[in-house]
Order: structure tokens, then sequence, then C-alpha cells
């Protein structure tokens, strides 16, 4: 592809008659709100954004599965630790979907690690704050999920193919975390006022992180008009943010717990929920690196790669040792 400087001093592709009927056929897909496929034709910036978007939300599932960890060996029953043992796996399913469906444009997984393991790519913020008691596991579980599922519910139907086939899956797993975080959080509110206090404790520790899960708000979320247009995000995050809290202001009256937010309330005249001033600055030092745990989870991420690098060649070996037996045959 060329480029040539137009009138106005600004660079515009210049597309070969083969790229140009490319291009034509995936404005036509777009705009049939049909799917794009890996060996379809994509402009650079779409393959860009979705290996950007696609891979962050790999590494989110991945990073995420550490906060819960944990707790698995401090459980309060066997079938707690059962449920909590079973979701962090479910987790672990999430981040391989993910980077299988990066790797489908064109990015491979050494790579992607790559990537996260030397703090280039980011993840999801929340991720960073640390889990103090059994009942984040409810909070995570009903919050962070749920606000995953805001999230991810719309991306089911995304443009890109195995995104959105993805989506599907990790949506239906997402639904049951939720359940299990609230029935946590439930069952502790109908406990001892230890246990009352230790749920409303870490709900109002992840409340705002979880608000700000949706990413900054529309006045300030430079990718988003892109990726509408071309179908990836359907809603804005201020609108996902917007039904978030519709769902939760519900449930919580359910838990018998409160939402740690005095602004919040709904305002009839424009059909939204005002909500407390969320702290900005706050999540972009996360996101740049400077959480509460920021430094400890990319460490531990590198240490079980690194311990995994036994398994990973005898794995290695063994497709060799397969490929070198089918050649004999
Ligand atoms: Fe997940
Ligand atoms: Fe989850």
């Amino acid at each position: 592809m060329a480029t040539q400087q137009e009138g106005g001093g600004r660079l515009s592709a210049v597309l070969s008659p083969e790229e140009q009927a490319g291009q034509d056929r995936f404005n036509q897909i777009i705009a049939e709100d049909s799917r794009i496929e890996p060996r379809d034709w994509m402009p650079e910036a779409y393959r860009k954004t979705l290996t950007r978007q696609m891979s962050q939300h790999a590494h989110s599932e991945i990073i995420g599965m550490q906060p819960e960890a944990n707790w698995i060996t401090r459980a309060p029953s066997l079938k707690r630790k059962a449920i909590l043992m079973a979701k962090v796996q479910d987790e672990a399913g999430h981040g391989l979907y993910l980077y299988s469906g990066t790797e489908t444009l064109g990015t491979p997984r050494d790579e992607l690690n790559d990537q996260l393991m030397t703090g280039k790519a980011k993840y999801s913020s929340i991720f960073n704050y640390p889990a103090r008691s059994w009942a984040d596991m409810g909070a995570i579980g009903w919050l962070v999920d749920g606000a995953a599922i805001a999230n991810q519910v719309p991306l089911c139907r995304a443009s890109y193919g195995p995104y959105g086939r993805a989506m599907v899956r990790i949506c239906k797993e997402e639904s049951f975390h939720q359940r299990q975080g609230f029935e946590i959080l439930l069952e502790l509110s109908n406990g001892t006022p230890a246990q009352k206090k230790m749920a409303q404790d870490a709900v109002n520790r992840f409340y705002a992180p979880s608000l700000m899960m949706f990413g900054p708000p529309d006045s300030d979320s430079p990718n988003s008009g892109q990726s509408t247009a071309w179908k990836i995000k359907r809603f804005s995050n201020d609108e996902l943010r917007q039904r978030f809290v519709g769902m939760i202001v519900e449930q919580i009256k359910i838990l018998g717990l409160t939402l740690p937010d005095p602004d919040l309330r709904f305002d009839a005249e424009t059909g939204t929920w005002l909500h407390m001033d969320l702290d900005w600055v706050e999540f972009k030092a996360v996101i740049a690196g400077n959480g509460p745990c920021n430094a400890q989870r990319l460490q531990r991420r590198r240490d079980a790669h690194n311990e995994g690098a036994w398994v990973r060649e005898a794995a290695a070996a063994y497709a060799a040792k397969m490929a070198r037996k089918t050649e004999v045959a």
C-alpha cells in the first residue's frame, strides 16, 4: 500500500485494485452486519485495533486469576474451594480462547505473552487491586464479573467472527461467576454482624473500580468512534456503565447492603443514573502500572511462565516426535 500527500497535508492510502476490492468487500460485510473471518481482507487499522482489544482482554482473564487464586487455599469450606477453583479455571480457559482468537489476526502467542510480561501490554485495571478478605471473592464475582458481562454481551455480535464466537461461551460462564459472587455476599450478609460488615466493606472497595471498568467517559474515549463504525463496539462506555448501575442498584437491595455512593439517584428528566465522580487520575495511574498490585501481578505471571518452561519444552518435543512418526509412516 502506498501513501500520498493530499492537498490539506493529510496522508491518505492509495490502494491497489486488489486492495480496493478487498476494502469494498469489507465495507459491504460491515454494512450487512455480517462477519469478517480470518482469511478475509481487512484494513490494517481494523486488524491492529482488534489485536490490541482481544489481547488486552486475554491478558485480563489471565491476570484476573491471581486475586482469586490467592483465596483458594483459604476458602471457608470444601464446597467453596471447589467452586472457586472451577471459577479460576474458567478464567484460564477464557484467556486461552482469546489468545487463540487473537492469533488468527496474525500475531503469535509468544509475542502476545512477551507484551504482557514486559509490561508493554495493558490489562483491566481492576485486577491491580488486592483481594483482602473472603468477602472480596463475593464482591469480585458480583461486581467485577458483572461489569465484565455488561461489557461483553454486546461483543457476542462483534464483527470479527472468532471474537464474537468466543464471547458467546465466555458470557455464559461469566454469568455463572456473577451468581456465585452474589451468593457469597448474600450468605455473608445474612450471617453474623461481623460477616455482614465484611461483605459491606468488600462492596465499598470494589464499587468505584468496577464502574471504572467500562473505561473513561465518552467525552474522553478516543478509540470508541472508529470501533463503533466497525461494529466491534455496539454501545458507548457511558451507556454500558449506565446499564450496569441500573442492574446493581436493584440487586444490592436483595443483598441487604448499600452501595457506597451518596450521589446515586435516577434522574427522570434525562433518564440516566447519576453517580459519584470517579477518580480518573487514579484509573490512569493504575493503567500506567502504578496501582497497588501491578508489580506483584506481573512478577507472579513471569514466575509462573518460567516455572512452566519444562511443560512447553515437553509439549514441543512430543509434537516433534509425532511429526517424525507421521513422516516415516
Ligand atoms: Fe472471564
Ligand atoms: Fe469471570
